[in-house]
């Protein structure tokens, strides 16, 4: 795939998609629990290359409101929603991304129009009705329906007056009351406390439905007062169109598909949940959570839910999540100083927060501690994570072979481990049982010990140059 036109939205994306060869479509499904596990056993099929999925006349629900899952979900199509050129290998992806964080990127704010698609149907009153919509069940001991898990949810801070974006799970309790879980740290939770600490409702807006580059901006931890929006914007290369909801005042993507506007009062919660969660656990019970009284819902007609199944790893969001993160750690610690990174990769298997490797070309006696460290505490690498492991240059960080080989041959356990502890973690971790959520991590060094790069055992294989020759010379028995 070489450069291609940008998509202008989730319409247009999918389109692109289909013309990809990327697209299927599914007719009939049940949107209790047929929906979740198709779109959880196609993305765990072939990670980073399974294709997205469309659902249409789900079952209960007329033709044309329709569901998509996993729309960035693989090399192709994650290379065509940020604009990159065709990639071959994970680390090509996480190499555009910080390339263009480091150059010459730049925060595109939205603009605002007085009215768009989303306004196709506004419903207000005894109009407003969550169960218009195929919310599926996900999975079979989910306590709710969820309406947002691809979802991009909208806040103002009342001091500030900055805008945040987040992906919290958006449950339905009834016709126009929403369950909303927000793990402790988040910046959608410091907010909804600043209002309830004056005794006032939080707004809030759910989108549902909208272009993928809003929810990747959405769900990575970006830095603290850095807008979303913006950020969303300069990946886009153009502002996002937005238009002002009736009663808050808040940001509404003028192509998005569902959106929900409401408010969350202090002291009005629900049993919320269990939701089968990102590690692959169902690892908090159901709990007492706020809930949004939703207002108003605006949507185009024919609307599109956008899904993300957490589930045991790959899930149908893991691979983009693995790519951005991988680019926002890298480039954070190069931010902090760290000399020579040569790669990134957050693993699937670690639901792309809990096995990140870190590789460096080591030039000073203390390089690889420093980026183990920096790796595991910077904030687009600290939350919920497990293990960082550095290793050399000569080593594919995305490839487990190599690094579990560095790991068994590079690495002394008693002197190259280092713990970190109690650091920033949440209920969903199964080795939690209670608050605080706190989790403790391991920073392993499998780079060859500094003092001893010249003498360290020569690697036992065929050279370069000895491997082309040989694969010139007997070409069919290779794959490539
Ligand atoms: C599919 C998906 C679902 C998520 N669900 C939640 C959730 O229910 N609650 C939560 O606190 N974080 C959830 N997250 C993670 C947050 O979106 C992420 O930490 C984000 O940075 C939070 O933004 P904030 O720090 O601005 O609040 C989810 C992420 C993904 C990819």
């Amino acid at each position: 795939m070489t450069k291609r036109e940008r998509h202008y939205d989730l319409r247009d994306l999918i389109q692109k998609i289909d013309d990809l060869g990327e697209l299927s479509v599914v007719e009939g499904a049940d949107w209790d629990l047929e929906i979740g596990a198709v779109s959880e056993m196609i993305a765990q099929e072939n990670p980073g290359r399974s294709s997205a999925v469309l659902f249409d006349n789900i079952k209960d629900y007329p033709k044309g409101f329709r569901i998509l899952s996993g729309a960035a979900n693989s090399f192709k199509r994650l290379a065509l929603v940020f604009g990159f050129d065709e990639p071959s290998h994970e680390l090509d992806l996480v190499r555009a991304y910080r390339d263009r964080m480091v150059g010459d990127f730049k925060m595109i704010p939205p603009v605002e129009v007085e009215t768009g698609p989303i306004m196709e149907n506004v419903l207000e009153g005894d109009d407003v009705d969550l169960f218009r919509f195929p919310v599926p069940k996900v999975h079979e001991l989910d306590g709710n329906r969820y309406i947002g898990t691809d979802d991009m949810i909208v806040m103002r801070d009342p001091e500030s007056g900055y805008i945040n974006l987040g992906t919290y799970r958006i449950a339905v309790h009834d016709k126009n009351t929403a369950g909303i879980w927000i793990s402790p740290g988040k910046h959608g939770r410091f907010i909804r406390e600043k209002y309830f600490a004056k005794g006032e409702p939080c707004p809030v807006l759910i989108s549902c439905g909208q272009d993928p580059l809003l929810f990747l901006a959405s769900h990575q931890e970006i830095q603290e007062g850095v807008s979303e929006l913006d950020y969303a914007g300069g990946h886009r290369g153009k502002p996002f169109e937005i238009i002002r909801s009736k009663t808050h005042g808040l940001p509404i993507p003028a192509n998005a598909e569902i959106v929900l506007e409401g408010l969350i009062y202090p002291d009005d919660q629900k049993l919320e949940g269990p939701f089968g969660e990102f590690m692959g656990y169902y690892a908090s019970e159901a709990s007492m959570q706020p809930v949004v009284r939703i207002e108003r819902i605006y949507h185009r007609n024919d609307p599109i839910l956008t899904l993300a199944v957490p589930s045991r790893p790959p899930e149908n969001f893991t691979f983009a999540r693995s790519v951005v993160k991988s680019a926002m750690i890298w480039e954070e610690v190069e931010k902090a100083g760290l000399a020579n990174v040569t790669g990134v990769w957050c693993h699937e298997a670690g639901a792309g927060r809990l096995f990140n490797v870190i590789r460096i070309k080591q030039t000073y006696a203390g390089h690889s501690k420093q980026a183990g460290m920096l790796a595991a505490n910077c904030r687009a690498g600290n939350y919920a994570g497990r293990w960082t492991v550095v290793v050399d240059d000569d080593i594919d960080p995305t490839d487990l072979n190599d690094v579990i080989w560095a790991m068994s041959t590079r690495c002394d356990p008693v002197e190259d481990i280092d713990f970190i502890r109690r650091a920033w973690s949440t209920p969903l971790d199964p080795m939690i049982p209670k608050a605080p959520y706190q989790s403790n991590r391991a920073v392993i060094d499998a780079c060859k010990p500094f003092g001893r790069l010249e003498d360290f055992p020569i690697t036992a294989e065929a050279s370069p140059e000895l491997r082309n020759k040989i694969k010139k010379k007997w070409p069919n028995i290779f794959n490539q």
